[in-house]
């Protein structure tokens, strides 16, 4: 990590180098600042060029920083970028790859900019739960006009150099270079052009000094606080945004970059930033297998077989084609494969239709695609994903029947949720090459895909599933073989949880309502209605079988007696009308619930919103706990990753994990003794995992 300084005449060519994204580090930041006093001092030096050392200019702050002194610790960003623009001489950013958030910033400090045309330009950080901290929300909108600045700053999405470059009058680049070949030449040009205007006596250009203004200021900005609040939600950064990019237009410059760090530090305190940066960082760490030894390369994948042409298997062949993998899918019956070829076919049609598909595109992905009833047409795909009916004897079959005619080397995936991934493994000769790929419903639409390590699965194995997952833009998470991997089985006593909310006095639309309040786009009942009551009933009677100690509510049973399964039955814990999704509290349940608490002597009372909230949650935590404890999942943050990008979790809350962290743990396990010792309380529920004892009795935390 580092920064170097060559000359080119009486240029000064000033290149960052902390790969893979150059990350303004402290250590960078440090390097920066001498090598620009090094162009000062210089009396051969006319003009400075900044860029970086690969094709990326920065990608802004060190996130790592974040949180720390190390932020702040001198010269911090804001020191750096003035620093560049009280700079006597002129100082050229050449853009490529990405420019965001600090390193646009740094960028917009310069006196000239240059950019190839792709360069990737941004200001994320409301993605992060906070707004740009040095003069980014001051300086884009001198730069390009309030509009298209505003609309960055509170969208935090990247556009391309060559879009903003079209903007009539925008200030932000005096070029585009013509390729990245080309870049460094053109900038230190623009730099001796940059030197010899000052020569000529004209003012280095800076974008402090423009001015910024709307001819409808007023309305304008009523209008996009409007918009932006009600897409924000409980997110305060993004109407922040909005309210710095008008103090812009009203105050003068120093004053707005006043109110803009101000506006920074706060929004970096607050518990909705620290938890998508959370998650941010989470998602990096789950890609790192702690016993992966070095040197472990993926293998090979050019061409996948899907086994089983139902729900999931078109889902997970939408997925693989989606990303330019052929994919051959197996069915038993002919009707069976036309039905999943179709539905295949008609979901790139409707994406072509509705413009996300480019005309040729849909030709292209179908090409890739053939159906086949003989297992002998999977010969040489180098992966083969089962997503047949979920029973230990089909799968048998079918991996059996993989085993012998897949070539060696060739990878055996699993898409099971329920059955034992070890016993599927003991069906093959190569135990090593089976892994569970835990796809979640529906597959292509999903983020989540946990990456399922068996006790046999060989480190190789492990890293080809993790590349695969990467390659077709999914969030991978490794879990260990267990009843529900990292997921389910914490779903397990949250639903369980929720069915005694309704034996002490709750109605589903109550507990839906408490949990949707904290974040979730749907409460338990509704979200059971959608998967269908059924799955859960099937689980409960496997659970009274082989795990009898774990106590259920009958509740949902009496229901499913019922034959009210949910949406797919017209009827569950809600009532639905044809066609639509709309869940209605239904007398026919409430009546079920009231004869179900009769039968089990429980008077109802009214329970408190917080309470609810607490006990779902902390029964995620708590079976998460012991997840840990078992080492199925390797660190908390895998944990939160798995409930914010499958389940629904809140964003801004980061994860059970991370939200037991913020409530402290001492809190935590005194709220269950609390819930044990209530009336009907169940102390076996409420017995804390020995992981979380462990951290109380020691003040940690989950994540570290
Ligand atoms: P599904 O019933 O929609 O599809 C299963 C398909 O497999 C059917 O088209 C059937 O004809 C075919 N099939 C059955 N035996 C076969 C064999 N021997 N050879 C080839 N094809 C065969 O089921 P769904 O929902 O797609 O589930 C499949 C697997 O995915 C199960 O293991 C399930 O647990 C798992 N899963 C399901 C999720 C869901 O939400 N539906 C989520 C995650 C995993």
């Amino acid at each position: 990590m580092t920064v170097h300084y060559d000359l080119y005449g009486e240029v000064a060519l000033i290149r960052l180098d902390n790969p893979p994204m150059n990350g303004l580090s402290l250590a960078i930041r440090q390097a920066a600042v001498k090598a620009l006093e090094q162009a000062r001092q210089d009396p051969e030096v006319r003009a400075v060029v900044l860029m970086g050392a690969a094709r990326v200019f920065s990608s802004g702050a060190d996130i790592k920083e974040f949180g720390s002194p190390l932020a702040f610790q001198g010269p911090n960003l804001s020191q750096l970028i003035a620093m560049v623009e009280r700079s006597p001489k002129p100082v050229v950013a050449a853009l490529g790859g990405v420019a965001m958030g600090g390193g646009l910033e740094l960028a917009l400090g310069c006196h000239y900019r240059i950019a190839t045309p792709d360069c990737s330009l941004a200001l994320p950080e409301v993605k992060l739960g906070l707004v740009p901290g040095a003069g980014g929300t001051q300086r884009l909108p001198r730069a390009l006009g309030v509009e298209p600045a505003l609309n960055l700053v509170v969208s935090g999405d990247a556009v391309k150099a060559e879009q903003l470059a079209a903007i009539p009058g925008q200030r932000l680049f005096d070029r585009l270079a013509a390729g990245a070949e080309t870049l460094r030449d053109e900038a230190i040009a623009l730099a001796r052009a940059g030197a010899d205007a000052q020569a000529a006596g004209q003012p280095l250009p800076r974008l402090r000094d423009l001015p910024c203004s709307h001819p409808r200021a007023d309305g304008y900005f009523h209008f996009a606080r409007t918009l932006v609040k009600g897409k924000a939600g409980p997110l305060p950064a993004p109407v922040k945004a909005v309210d710095l990019v008008e103090t812009a237009t009203r105050s003068p410059f120093d004053e707005g970059m006043a109110i803009e760090f101000q506006s920074f530090r706060l929004l970096m305190e607050s518990p909705e930033s620290a938890a998508l940066r959370h998650a941010f960082l989470a998602e990096r760490a789950a890609s790192r297998i702690a016993d992966m030894p070095p040197g472990i390369r993926p293998r090979d994948v050019q061409s996948v077989a899907v086994v089983g042409a139902g729900t999931m298997g078109c889902g997970i062949a939408i997925s693989l084609l989606q990303a330019g993998l052929p994919v051959t899918l197996l069915e038993t019956k002919q009707e069976a494969l036309d039905r999943g070829l179709a539905s295949i076919r008609q979901h790139f049609e409707t994406e072509l239709r509705k413009g996300r598909l480019k005309p040729g595109q849909l030709d292209e992905r179908l090409a890739l695609l053939r159906g086949s009833l003989d297992y002998a047409d999977l010969a040489q795909a180098d992966l083969a994903i089962e997503a047949v009916f979920e029973d230990m004897g089909v799968k048998e079959s079918v991996f059996r029947q993989l085993d012998a005619v897949m070539k060696p080397g060739a990878i055996l995936a699993s898409n099971t949720s329920t059955l034992d991934l070890d016993r599927i493994a003991a069906f093959t000769q190569r135990p090593q090459d089976v892994v569970g790929l835990h796809f979640f419903s529906p597959a292509h639409l999903m983020k989540l895909l946990e990456v399922v390590r068996g006790v046999q699965t060989s480190h190789e194995v492990l890293a080809t599933a993790m590349a695969l997952g990467k390659r077709i833009r999914k969030t991978c998470v490794v879990s260990g073989v267990c009843d529900g991997f990292i997921g389910n089985r914490m779903l397990d006593p949250y639903l369980r949880q929720a069915a005694f909310l309704l034996e002490e006095g709750c109605s589903p639309a109550e507990v839906d309502r408490a949990m949707e309040k904290f974040g979730f786009p749907m409460g338990p009942f509704r979200m059971s209605d959608m998967a269908g009551n059924d799955i859960g009933w099937y689980i409960r009677q496997r659970h009274r079988l082989e795990r009898p100690e774990i106590r259920h509510s009958a509740v949902a049973d009496r229901l499913c007696e019922l034959g009210r399964f949910g949406q797919k039955t017209g009827a569950g814990w809600y009532d639905y009308v044809a066609g639509r999704r709309d869940a209605i509290p239904s007398p026919v349940v409430q009546q079920l619930i009231e004869q179900h608490r009769q039968a089990i002597g429980i008077v109802p009372r009214r329970v408190p919103e917080q309470e609810i909230v607490q006990r779902l949650l902390l029964a995620l935590v708590n079976e998460g706990a012991r997840i840990l404890e078992q080492g199925i999942a390797a660190r908390a943050s895998d944990i939160d990753l798995v409930y914010l990008t499958g389940y629904g979790f809140p964003a801004w809350r980061g994860g059970p994990m991370h939200y037991a962290d913020q409530l402290g743990l001492f809190e935590v396990a005194e709220t269950m003794r609390q819930f044990a010792q209530a009336p009907n309380g169940d102390a076996v529920f409420w017995q804390p995992a020995e992981w979380l004892q462990r951290l109380v009795a020691a003040g940690g935390r989950f994540n570290g």
